[in-house]
């Protein structure tokens, strides 16, 4: 797997309608390119809010958080690796190998290590079977180690690490952590390994129910690749000027 760069922010499009969502897309696409779609809009919409996601350039984490038997996790990534797929097809004419691109807007989804191994190694395959048959690039399977918004208490960072160490024996790409385990994470784990962090407050804004929270520039120190970002865009009173001054902390 390639090293990934510079951290990037995720925006969680964490509201009840399309159209709500699809206005913050419109206004901050291309300053953010990933968007988050967890069980709130997609219960509501399905695949059709990945397409709107993908429509307009964007690429979607398909946050559900899958944690069941192995063979309906299996199904459901194979689901998710082709939600929202658009295939363009050449004329007859065009000399080209394929006939045929498709372009994946999922480029990340989430399976709960408390699943087990099993659980997750069906995970694994079924993205890579799912991928390969269709010619596109696997989408990053990531395991969600504890919720940011359970209490800090004397075992989150044993239990942690030990849930990063399952996704990875299983053949997960990464894990969801807050950023105050993502350091240890990091190292136990080395570079490739993907770290996602949600709980990202700016020092003024209000924590609402997460606890692990940190700032962007704490999360991006402790090695985060990917910072989830919903409420302090998506309740501020200017979107695009707080994104703006996300990704400058970001930056810098
Ligand atoms: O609004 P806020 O910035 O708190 O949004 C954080 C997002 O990250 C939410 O969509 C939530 O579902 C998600 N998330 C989280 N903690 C995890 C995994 C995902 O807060 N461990």
């Amino acid at each position: 797997m390639q090293r990934l760069n510079k951290p990037e922010i995720i925006l969680a499009l964490d509201v009840d309608k399309l159209e709500e969502a699809k206005g913050f897309v419109d206004k901050l696409y291309p300053k953010i390119k990933l968007f988050k779609i967890g069980s709130q809009l997609f219960t509501a919409y399905g695949p059709e809010a990945v397409k709107m996601v993908g429509d307009k350039g964007g690429k979607v984490f398909l946050d559900l958080k899958f944690h069941d038997i192995p063979k309906t996790v299996y199904s459901s990534i194979i689901s998710g690796t082709s939600a929202g797929l658009a295939v363009t097809r050449y004329p007859a004419d065009v000399e080209k190998e394929v006939k045929h691109a498709v372009t994946r807007p999922v480029f990340m989804m989430t399976v709960h290590t408390k699943g087990g191994q099993a659980m997750l190694e069906a995970a694994a395959k079924g993205a890579a079977e799912k991928s390969k048959e269709l010619g596109i690039e696997k989408p990053l399977i990531i395991g969600v180690t504890r919720l940011t918004s359970d209490e800090d208490n004397a075992d989150t960072l044993k239990e942690v690490l030990q849930a990063a160490q399952l996704a990875k024996d299983s053949g997960l790409d990464g894990v969801v952590c807050s950023a105050l385990e993502a350091e240890k994470v990091r190292k136990e784990h080395g570079e490739h390994f993907i770290i996602v962090t949600p709980g990202i407050r700016p020092n003024n804004v209000a924590v609402d129910d997460q606890k692990r929270t940190a700032t962007v520039k704490e999360a991006v120190k402790a090695g985060s690749n990917f910072l989830v970002i919903g409420r302090p865009i998506l309740k501020a009173d200017d979107p695009l000027e707080k994104t703006e001054e996300l990704l400058g902390e970001l930056s810098r």
